[in-house]
């Protein structure tokens, strides 16, 4: 249980830990950037972890995490985490595009 305390170096060693596992709690997402663009990590309630381009398949705005779901402020799209960021709603028609990863020694990790 304490094994995984945080200190506060925060280096990690490949630098490609995207969050601690024990920073996500689930049923929530923390935004990172991957190769500079805005990306978004859930942690959903089955336990596992998903991330996905958080720029919105419809006019590429940037999608925020909402009631277990990834919702456009532009024009109202809507996504669907836990089923492969699938259009609930649109305008938009296709799913984000899914960022693999794992978790690694408590690290969420690119796969
Ligand atoms: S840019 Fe996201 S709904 Fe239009």
């Amino acid at each position: 249980m304490m094994s995984g305390e945080t200190t506060m170096a925060g280096a990690t060693s490949g630098g490609s830990a995207i969050a601690q596992e024990s920073e996500v709690a689930p049923g929530s997402a923390v935004k990172f950037k991957d190769g500079g663009k805005d990306a978004v990590l859930i942690h959903l309630d089955d336990g596992n972890f998903v991330a996905y381009s958080a720029i919105c398949t419809h006019a590429g705005c940037t999608v925020a995490y909402k009631n277990a779901q990834l919702a456009c402020p532009c024009h109202g799209s809507v996504f669907d985490p836990a089923n492969g960021a699938e259009v609930v709603s649109g305008p938009a028609q296709t799913p984000l595009p899914e960022i693999p990863v794992e978790v690694q020694n408590g690290e969420v990790v690119k796969a």
